[in-house]
């Protein structure tokens, strides 16, 4: 049995001051990682669906987003649509299991929405990751293709899509 921290977190918007904390939680829980100007310049531009998790003062997890305009993965007929990426998603280990994760990307999928006016959105997960996968589902994500050799080390990955 790993031991559950159980404490009360707060979400709330991220913040130039969080992105140390935050590259250094996406290195610590995944593989894919990006540069300072990456986080920054998604930060300055969307912003308003990029969210933070603390406990007592301290980020344990975050969403990152990016707004693209392009062809709908959900709708029947090809259609350009405003959509909203989730490029990153991680909560640190101990947290993880209090809901932390969905109500980040609930937040997300939320500005996303209302502050960016986005029809959609959609991510690409390792077709392993269990608990990412469910997490998604539960949100109303479906799986709409397979990505082969998506990842560095040749790994699939789903690229998961729902209406906003
Ligand atoms: N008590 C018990 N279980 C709960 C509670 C609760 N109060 N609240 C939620 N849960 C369950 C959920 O039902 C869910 O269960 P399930 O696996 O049976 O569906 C499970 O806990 C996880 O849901 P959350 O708690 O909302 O999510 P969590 O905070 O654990 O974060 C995440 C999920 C972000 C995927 C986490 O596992 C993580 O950081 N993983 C490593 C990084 C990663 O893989 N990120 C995604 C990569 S893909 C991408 O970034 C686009
Ligand atoms: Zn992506």
């Amino acid at each position: 049995m790993e031991l559950q921290e159980r404490r009360q977190y707060t979400l709330r918007n991220a913040k130039e001051d969080d992105l140390e904390r935050i590259m250094q939680i996406n290195r610590a829980t995944l593989p894919e990682n990006y540069p300072y100007y990456v986080f920054s310049e998604l930060l300055r531009d969307y912003g308003q669906a990029f969210f933070v998790a603390e406990i007592e003062n301290d980020v344990i997890g975050y969403v990152m987003p990016r707004i693209e305009w392009g062809f709908s993965e959900v709708r029947q007929l090809p259609s350009l649509v405003k959509k909203g990426h989730v490029v990153s998603i991680a909560v640190l280990e101990p947290f993880r299991k209090n809901g932390i994760g969905t109500n980040l990307l609930k937040a997300s999928m939320k500005g996303m929405r209302v502050a960016y006016g986005a029809d959609e959105v959609y991510l690409e997960v390792r077709i392993t990751n269990y608990p990412a996968i469910s997490v998604y589902e539960r949100l109303g994500f479906r799986r709409v293709k397979t990505l082969r050799h998506y990842y560095m080390d040749g790994e699939d990955a789903y690229l998961m899509a729902r209406e906003l």
